[in-house]
């Protein structure tokens, strides 16, 4: 299994704090954003993670983040130059790809529950996390029967099947590179990752599990405030970053 950590997007919501940065390289209590989700993977046994960045941002990341020898991990660098949707990081990836599974997290969700499990048993098809949450119109949408077999996936639906929310990790076997290479731009101009999950599902191939403890996806200044909090207080002692 390798992992990307997509790390691009144009951060708006956080105006003026992005303007002349990443929204993943702010901190996040006594770290950058970016290594929680990094956090995510290594301790999940992923070793060979690409980070997908911004250009404007591309040297910052690469003076943080180095090669991963230290952590005996290798981090490898791509660019996005235009934010055009969740679903590009595999056109991007598609070389690191090389025929593996893939576990793509976003650069701004953080995570306490510990994933090694369900990457480790890993095998094929499409995996998605899916969180219980009050406003799931914000969100992707999952509906999932009682035996957690995902039935819909919506995105942003303004009358919500569920309030399950389909959070920023989603492991999928290699066909995903093919997939998204096919998709079209919604009509917010963006490959949806929504479509790529669709596609799993119309083959019976989606598999789902709920996430434990707390998830934060820190993209606006109240999840920021949030996920310092949280942070400090309940993540110290789950870093190995
Ligand atoms: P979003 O929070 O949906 O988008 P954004 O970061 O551009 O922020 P805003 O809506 O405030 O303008 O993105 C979720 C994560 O995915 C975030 O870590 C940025 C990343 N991302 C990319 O790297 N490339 C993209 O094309 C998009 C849409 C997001």
């Amino acid at each position: 299994m390798r992992g990307i950590v997509l790390s691009g997007g144009s951060a708006t919501r956080l105006r003026p704090c992005t303007k002349v940065t990443s929204k993943q390289l702010l901190p996040v209590y006594n770290r950058p954003m970016i290594y929680y989700p990094l956090n995510t993977l290594v301790k999940a046994g992923i070793r060979e993670i690409l980070i997908i960045v911004a250009p404007e941002q591309a040297g910052h990341y690469l003076n943080l983040l180095g090669s991963g020898r230290e952590l005996g991990v290798k981090f490898t660098y791509e660019i996005q130059d235009q934010p055009r949707g969740l679903a590009e990081a595999f056109i991007i990836g598609e070389n690191f790809i090389d025929r593996e599974n893939i576990c793509l997290i976003l650069g701004d969700n953080i995570f306490e529950d510990d994933f090694s499990a369900q990457i480790t048993e890993f095998k094929s098809g499409g995996h998605i996390f899916v969180k219980a949450v009050p406003d799931p119109e914000r969100f992707g949408v999952a509906a999932v029967d009682a035996a957690g077999k995902v039935l819909s996936i919506e995105e942003k639906p303004s009358a919500p099947k569920s309030n399950l929310a389909v959070t920023g990790l989603y492991i999928f076997d290699s066909r995903v590179v093919e997939v998204a290479k096919q998709i079209q731009p919604s009509p917010r101009g963006e490959l949806e990752i929504t479509d790529l999950q669709r596609w799993y599902l119309e083959k019976g191939e989606l598999h789902c599990s709920q996430v434990a403890g707390e998830w934060i996806d820190a993209g606006t200044f109240d999840s920021l405030l949030k996920a310092q909090i949280f942070a400090k207080e309940k993540m110290q002692d789950k870093m190995i970053l």
